[in-house]
């Protein structure tokens, strides 16, 4: 086989990029938009010593679970790589990857099956839109996979459509010497509360405020408009400076019975409908009870915590993003729940503190995981129980490999489908130690075998 071939592949299975898998003369060949049991003509493109990559050229045999995704640029902007497969079969494909991915650490995880949604579009409340001129006009869209193209987009099917509808009204209304000095359009919506935010993001605030105001006319849901200042040259999106055009830096959020501020700068779940099945169930792993002292790493705005207070004796909850720790204290008084504190503070720092305990830690990190350090000082808290949640497999199967060799043990995972038609996924893991030590309290309620008689 060599670059630009032609050949007949059929595809076998599904990687976890959403890429169907293929073999050709001993060769292992992924090819985009192509599924199990279909067959098709593919160009080779990229080729490795151990892997070939292949365009589709012909499709030859369709398989019976392709469906016309309901976005036409779905192939084009690489966000929802499996749109094109119906939303029950792309469930099982993620399930049947988690169970290869995780029974590879131990044949004793349970995985259970993954909790999806009845609808699966326009679940998302956030969405950060790169914008550029392009032939005299003002355009917005997606990154294209892998690329710093831009795949211009005016309707995305898995956001919000009141997001979908403020963003066109943005693309209509920004002149080009404001788009020209602006890098991306921040857009968050609470579904519940329905209070809009919108940031301006770029270099450079060229009268953004009177188009703010022009846009809380037309849309009075819009609770909060933002010019965040952005001079960097990497990729990271939101600078430090803002200046606020309207309203306030946060809107309000709900979150099961939670009455939640949230600033523009702290990290909100962005599937709202799934992110309360997700904290339900991860409560329920954690099984609470009012002795527990727990400590919650990677608070955010304090949304697990202060559900997790509700049942335990006491959290502490670690945020290193000062704008969240801020929202999470005034979230605890909103909700008037005491026995909770947050803390801003790295977590392993705050893990490696000798004197802190922990009967339960719930933890939440961003996809990259854990560090090696931060795990070992997790252990050494022997804490009965860990909750592992994760929007990163690959990193949480690692990380539970370094929990395995401190004695903590997965027992089982439950998959939450927080990113339908993408080829994420959510996990929750339950760890349990594998030789508990008797606590005081437990040495305490259990009688002496002479009071036994
Ligand atoms: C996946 S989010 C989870 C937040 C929260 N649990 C929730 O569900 O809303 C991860 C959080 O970790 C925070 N974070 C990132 N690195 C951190 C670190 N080294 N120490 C503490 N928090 C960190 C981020 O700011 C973010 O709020």
């Amino acid at each position: 086989m060599k670059k630009n071939d032609e050949i007949e592949l059929v595809c076998t299975d599904l990687s976890d990029q959403g890429f169907g898998i293929g073999h050709h003369e001993g060769m292992t060949v992924f090819a985009d938009n192509l599924l199990p049991g279909e067959k098709a003509r593919v160009k080779v493109i990229k080729l490795s010593k151990t892997y070939a990559i292949g365009k589709v050229v012909e499709r030859l045999i369709t398989s019976k679970d392709r469906i016309e995704p309901a976005c036409a640029q779905a192939n084009r902007c690489g966000g929802c790589a499996l749109m094109h497969l119906k939303y029950d079969r792309q469930l099982d494909y993620k399930e049947k990857q988690l169970k290869d991915l995780f029974h590879a650490i131990s044949p004793e995880i349970e995985v259970l099956k993954p909790l999806g949604m009845a609808v699966p579009y326009h679940y998302r409340n956030k969405a950060q839109f790169p914008v550029r001129i392009q032939n005299g006009k003002v355009e917005g869209g997606f990154y294209r996979a892998r690329s710093n193209d831009i795949v211009p987009v005016r309707e995305c099917m898995i956001q919000s459509e009141k997001i979908n509808e403020i963003y066109q009204w943005l693309l209509d209304h920004l002149s080009l010497d404001q788009a020209g000095s602006l890098r991306h359009l921040l857009l968050r919506e609470s579904k519940k509360t329905s209070q809009v935010q919108v940031v301006f993001i770029g270099e450079k605030n060229h009268n953004l405020k009177s188009l703010a105001h022009k846009l809380v006319h037309d849309h009075p849901e819009v609770a909060s408009v933002i010019f965040n200042l952005n001079q960097r040259k990497d990729n990271v999106i939101l600078g430090d400076q803002y200046e606020v055009l309207y309203g306030q830096d946060y809107i309000a959020e709900k979150c099961l019975d939670l009455d939640i501020q949230l600033h523009f700068k702290s990290f909100f779940q962005i599937n709202p409908q799934q992110m309360e099945v997700l904290y339900s169930k991860a409560l329920e792993m954690a099984d609470l009870n009012k002795d527990d002292q727990v400590i919650e790493l990677y608070s955010g705005t304090g949304t697990i915590g202060l559900l997790a207070a509700r049942k335990a004796g006491y959290v502490t909850g670690v945020e290193i993003v000062p704008e969240a720790v801020a929202n999470a204290r005034v979230n605890q008084q909103l909700n008037g729940i005491e026995n909770a504190r947050f803390v801003c503070m790295d977590a392993s720092e705050f893990a490696a503190k000798k004197e802190n305990q922990a009967d339960v830690v719930l933890v939440d990190p961003p996809r990259k995981g854990m560090t090696r350090q931060g795990i070992e000082d997790i252990c050494a808290l022997e804490p009965k129980r860990v909750v592992y949640i994760s929007c990163n497999p690959r990193t949480l199967a690692r990380d539970l490999k370094e929990f395995a060799s401190r004695d903590y043990q997965c027992l089982k995972i439950q998959p939450v489908d927080m990113f339908a038609h993408t080829t994420g996924m959510e996990c929750i893991a339950l760890l349990v130690r594998k030789n508990p030590v008797q606590d005081d309290r437990q040495k305490e309620s259990v009688p002496a075998d002479n009071q036994l008689h």
